[in-house]
């Protein structure tokens, strides 16, 4: 019996026109883009996986909402509408608005780490483990050992390994450690889940030994979806009453509205504490300007508060995991492994197995990544050694975890016809993955090199 998907609860009402390249036009973009998918145009790309970040598409609420936005400088109509939703549906008390997920890790992280040496979470994403660093203090990631074996079947391999994280508390002691972070979903490991129960258990953990608790909430409504399906408790709960679940007791929370809150810029921090917020607010005005706006036209404003509304929305997240489950459900056909079950936003194929020949060194994602570009003009990334980069004592290649092509799906954006494409590239490339080869590195900055890098294939 086929497994039946959710199909989309929308039609749509305006579309925005493809290029599609020949393969010989694809092949003179990827040699000029020096073999880097940053350095495509995105004309030149016919579905951008690169990410879900940024990427959605509003509805016809938040295009209404766009024109009504206010954009007074200060206490504009849709500030009091943002600071109403936020509050409703996370349940803490202090709501400051940024502009994307890493202002609000710029603007918090300091004032939790002050005179701190460690913060530990899950996993952090990229971006939080820069702001760790530069607080001053190490980014220490603490996930669940299930994670690491893609073909692991297990349902939240987001979650924190909470003993390791006890073990961590008494070796580097409470006092040194400014943050428990859990990031819901776990990007880094594949968009996976975390369950309620594990959230509890690392929140009282936290709590026991006095260690502030955040969570990075980027992708908490597909977090919730999850836990409606594969957790006993919840099976019968909304959504908003697991979000209520799983932000209970939260110290603060930064959130990249990019993802759930499906508008293209905007980011939220929240705090339970009013002397932390205080701090936060000061920090607001000097990086991303008065608090009632943070960084954000009022305009956008107004999206973000229709869109995290919508965000929470069952069919919409019904529609919106089954797309990954379809994908996955096809790869499963054809045997191409990818980090499963299959993630909230993306599907993380496993390029060291579909590639053995190629070792680490030699970017096996990143040459998956380029085979679909020339296969059918889709631009995913890597997520593996290529972008983790070279060890900063030694200067030497390090060796990723997992070595995964990362296949971000936009929000409401690419039909299930576009899902095809994707699958059967990913077949066609299966069928001759020994004939492909492995790249060097040409070019690359000292740090963050993936973005801008050059490439060249091995022969
Ligand atoms: N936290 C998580 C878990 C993220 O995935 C991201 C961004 C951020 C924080 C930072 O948010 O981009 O709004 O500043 N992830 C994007 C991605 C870029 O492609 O996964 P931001």
């Amino acid at each position: 019996m086929k497994p039946i998907y959710y199909p989309e609860p929308f039609r749509i009402k305006s579309v925005e026109p493809l290029h599609i390249l020949s393969r010989e036009e694809r092949e003179e973009k990827i040699r000029a883009a020096h073999y880097n998918v940053f350095a495509l145009a995105s004309r030149d790309v016919y579905i951008d996986l690169l990410t879900d970040s940024g990427t959605g598409a509003m509805s016809t609420d938040q295009w209404a909402g766009v024109m009504v936005g206010d954009e007074s400088y200060a206490g504009a109509d849709c500030y009091f509408k943002v600071q109403d939703a936020a509050k409703e549906i996370f349940g803490l008390p202090y709501i400051q608005l940024v502009h994307q997920g890493r202002a609000a890790e710029k603007v918090l992280l300091p004032i939790l780490l002050a005179g701190k040496k460690y913060a530990i979470a899950n996993m952090h994403f990229d971006t939080t483990r820069a702001h760790v660093e530069l607080a001053g203090a190490r980014a220490i990631d603490c996930v669940t050992p299930e994670a690491l074996d893609t073909t692991a079947q297990y349902d939240f391999k987001g979650n924190m390994d909470v003993a390791r994280l006890e073990g961590y508390i008494k070796e580097l002691g409470a006092e040194n450690i400014g943050a428990v972070i859990m990031t819901i979903t776990n990007n880094s490991a594949g968009g996976q889940p975390v369950s309620v129960e594990n959230i509890r258990e690392t929140r009282d953990l936290a709590h026991r030994y006095g260690i502030p608790f955040m969570i990075d909430a980027a992708r908490y409504a597909e977090n919730a979806y999850f836990v409606k399906q594969r957790e006993a408790e919840f099976k019968n709960s909304t959504i908003p009453a697991i979000v209520r679940a799983m932000f209970e007791g939260a110290d603060c929370f930064t959130m990249s509205a990019k993802k759930d809150a499906i508008v293209n810029m905007g980011g939220l921090i929240g705090c339970r504490d009013g002397k932390i917020f205080e701090a936060v607010k000061q920090r607001c005005i000097s990086f991303e300007g008065f608090t009632t706006y943070g960084g954000m036209s009022g305009r956008d404003i107004e999206a973000l508060a229709r869109g995290l509304k919508e965000g929470i929305d069952e069919h919409y997240l019904k529609y919106r995991i089954g797309q990954m489950q379809y994908l996955a459900a096809r790869l499963d056909e054809a045997g191409i492994a990818y980090q499963s079950p299959v993630g909230g936003h993306a599907v993380f194929v496993d390029a060291k197995k579909l590639l053995p020949h190629i070792p680490y060194f030699e970017f096996p994602a990143q040459a998956l990544a380029i085979e679909l570009y020339l296969e059918a003009g889709i631009r995913a990334c890597d997520i593996g050694s290529f972008m983790l980069g070279n060890d900063p004592d030694t200067g030497k290649q390090l060796k990723a975890d997992f070595e995964f092509t990362r296949l971000a799906i936009p929000r409401r954006v690419y039909t299930q016809s576009h899902l095809d494409v994707i699958a059967d590239a990913l077949i066609n490339i299966k069928e001759r993955a020994a004939e492909i080869r492995g790249y060097k590195i040409v070019e690359e900055p000292p740090i963050l090199r993936h973005f801008t890098a050059k490439l060249a294939p091995l022969a």
